[in-house]
């Protein structure tokens, strides 16, 4: 990709930069922030690393909206995150006035772009985006997926003294205390989970990894996580930038899969220079399927509040 612009300049604005920067994902990146000051100073922060980090991506900060003219990504990470004790679904209404004034800046701006939503709740309204924008849902998908996945496989790291590097697992559902870590299609080394973790610890890690970001805002107080989700985002522009259709879970539009239409919500989907190009449909097993139901009810109880 060439050009990507990235709203919102706080934590997870400034992690994400830095991640795409340095891995030189695009030519050109922009941070878009409401505070005139803030996108043009982490910009700067993150251009003078340039030399020791060894990178050519051109970094700006803009107040104006304008500058996100001709991005083939945005990513949206504004918002008011939670507070400790907030549910994510708290704060819809106080981010749907900003995600509204967002997708008509990226209409009239950048209207051949695709849109990856990170604020929360990200289900909702990764959902709202795709109706606002009208555009078909390869375009419009969030990121949450990728970074239940990184908490789950992390914990099961911990927990096994085993590399990380070597496990891979699935997190599918809403991005709320309802996901649905799936220890049926978790492995080390194409080892199933099973023969590392009997069934106590791998509820133990199921239940830490649906409360990841609640663990960390619990502890840090004045701030919700932002390392993993902008390494989570990172690697699902890495996919795309670099059209290698990996399979990773994002929120997608649902449109019979799962037996879900207009809903959005995590499901393990291709990623490629199209943007979110497929989703896998797994054969869930009773119990998996009464969870994800569960969490589906859960989203489309939010969906039901928008306006
Ligand atoms: C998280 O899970 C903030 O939703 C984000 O950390």
């Amino acid at each position: 990709m060439k050009k990507i612009t990235i709203v919102g300049a706080g934590r997870v604005g400034e992690s994400t930069a830095q991640i795409l920067a340095k891995e030189e994902l695009c030519r050109e990146l922009v941070l878009l922030d409401i505070q005139d000051g803030v996108p043009q100073g982490v910009a700067l922060d993150i251009q003078q690393s340039a030399s020791l980090l060894r990178f050519d991506t051109k970094v700006h900060g803009a107040t104006d909206a304008a500058a996100m003219a001709g991005s083939d990504l945005v990513i949206v990470t504004a918002g008011l995150p939670r507070k400790p004790g907030m549910s994510r679904s708290d704060v819809l209404d106080a981010n749907l006035g900003v995600i509204d004034g967002i997708v008509d800046d990226v209409l009239t701006h950048a209207p051949d772009a695709m849109i990856m939503m990170v604020t929360n709740p990200v289900d909702v309204l990764t959902f709202r985006v795709w109706k606002r924008t009208g555009w078909p849902r390869q375009r419009v998908f969030g990121q949450s997926g990728a970074l239940d996945t990184a908490r789950m496989t992390a914990f099961i790291a911990l927990e096994t003294g085993y590399s990380a590097k070597d496990i891979s697992g699935l997190v599918l559902g809403g991005h709320g205390d309802a996901m649905v870590p799936l220890a049926r299609f978790t492995d080390i080394a194409g080892i199933p989970i099973e023969h590392f973790l009997d069934a106590e610890a791998l509820e133990r890690i199921a239940e830490r990894t649906r409360q990841g970001g609640g663990e960390i805002l619990a502890l840090k107080k004045h701030s919700s996580a932002y390392d993993t989700p902008a390494a989570a985002i990172a690697a699902m522009v890495d996919a795309i930038t670099h059209n290698r259709r990996r399979i990773l879970p994002c929120v997608s539009i649902l449109d019979g899969e799962y037996g879900l239409w207009n809903i959005a919500m995590g499901v393990p989907a291709v990623l490629d220079e199209n943007g979110l190009s497929g989703i896998i449909e797994l054969h869930l097993n009773t119990a998996e399927r009464a969870e994800f139901e569960a969490s589906a009810t859960l989203v489309r109880e939010d969906i039901e509040r928008l306006p």
